[in-house]
């Protein structure tokens, strides 16, 4: 299999027959202008809400804006405490620590590598604004439990969806059954731009106005400033080939299911596990993690995936609270022992909806070999 390799992505099998009407109509763009809060974007807005059974999207330029005007439009900032889970990507706390809030972290399961939202309730103190959820590796989380207890705190949910996009939380999408779900369309999600996007869907006519005006300078109108605001729209470009992808985005994330079904069926036996899928339709699969018996393990596993050509990585080595500038006054308040567990233990295979069977096949022998080699 020398020189045989497995990358990440592969953007051209995202385009495969449909890049003729796409960059013609990115043509007609570029000639006919409109590249700030074009028609597309509030075309896409629509589509978007559409797609997910929301009142309201509002695109905005990346993932982690989507998390900080949400914060922001929701009133919170410093003095305030959010609560998110210990093992998410760094922009959830960096939009928390970004408004001056502190992040309060939360220990994830072991058998979901979701929010624990049994240890949920004692998190809550008297300055707690708002709770993050997230759907982490592209699994819903229970959105409904979660709103639940949030509502019995009297404190906001918030969800960070940037990694699922599609999946459901007992049967309806996340990121519609709380006050917000943030969304990244960067260029690793399920749903891709061709550069940074992002979007906040909400049902609260209120809520999407204030967005709408903080990612404009918070202007209603030119010359006019009431509000603080930031400077962050979805460009017309990228809200073209956002357009142009979501049609296809439910059969792409079946893909990517069947892959991980493939995944799970020619690696069993070996000593590996993986993340609970849950329910049906409930992980759209952004990231198919595998957990090894020990970091020596998952360490010697990657190298030799590495060696293979095939593109493993681990998401995420180190957890939230010890993030020097993530870690914030609380890191130490709740421990965190399975996601410093899961840093050391776990890695991603590659998983793209266009993975072919020569691909899977050279995953799963490289994958079989490294334990095959280790018991010899
Ligand atoms: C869980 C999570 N939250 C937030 C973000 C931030 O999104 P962006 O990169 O678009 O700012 C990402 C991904 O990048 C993510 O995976």
């Amino acid at each position: 299999m020398g020189g045989f390799t497995v990358p990440k992505y592969r953007y051209p099998a995202q385009f495969a027959g449909g890049e003729r009407e796409l960059l013609d109509r990115i043509g007609e763009v570029l000639l006919r202008g409109g590249y700030v809060l074009g028609e597309e974007v509030a075309e896409f807005e629509r589509r978007l809400a559409g797609y997910l059974g929301a009142a309201h999207t509002v695109g905005v330029n990346s993932g982690t804006d989507a998390l900080i005007l949400t914060l922001d439009a929701l009133g919170i900032g410093p003095g305030d405490e959010v609560i998110t889970v210990a093992n998410s990507f760094h922009a959830t706390a960096q939009a928390i620590a970004r408004r001056g809030a502190t992040p309060v972290y939360v220990d994830c399961r072991d058998d979901d590598f979701l929010m624990d939202l049994d240890l949920l309730p004692a998190a809550f103190t008297e300055r707690t604004r708002a709770v993050i959820l997230v759907h982490m590796f592209g699994k819903a989380a229970d959105v409904p439990r979660a709103a639940r207890l949030a509502r019995d705190a009297g404190v906001t949910l918030v969800e960070d969806c940037a990694q699922a996009i599609g999946a459901r939380s007992h049967g309806v999408r996340v990121g519609t059954a709380s006050a917000a779900g943030c969304w990244s369309f960067a260029p690793s999600k399920n749903l891709a731009a061709a550069g940074d996007a992002g979007a906040v869907s909400v049902q609260d006519d209120a809520l999407a106005d204030r967005l709408r005006l903080l990612r404009h300078f918070g202007q209603p109108r030119q010359n006019q400033h009431d509000i603080l605001g930031y400077n962050s729209r979805l460009d017309t470009l990228q809200a073209l080939v956002l357009l142009h992808k979501l049609d296809r985005l439910d059969t792409w994330n079946a893909r990517r299911a069947t892959v991980a079904a493939t995944y799970r069926e020619r690696l069993a036996g070996l000593p590996l596990r993986f993340q609970d899928p849950g329910e049906e339709g409930g992980h759209v699969y952004h990231l198919f993690q595998v957990c090894t018996e020990s970091e020596t393990v998952r360490d010697g596993l990657l190298a030799h995936l590495t060696d293979s050509g095939i593109d493993a990585v681990v998401r995420y080595p180190v957890p939230l609270p010890r993030q020097p500038a993530l870690a914030g006054p609380a890191a130490d308040r709740h421990p965190c022992p399975v996601a410093e567990d899961l840093s050391r233990r776990t890695l991603c295979l590659p998983i793209r909806p266009d993975l072919d069977a020569a691909e899977i096949g050279h995953v799963c022998h490289a994958v079989t070999g490294y334990f095959t080699t280790r018991a010899g």
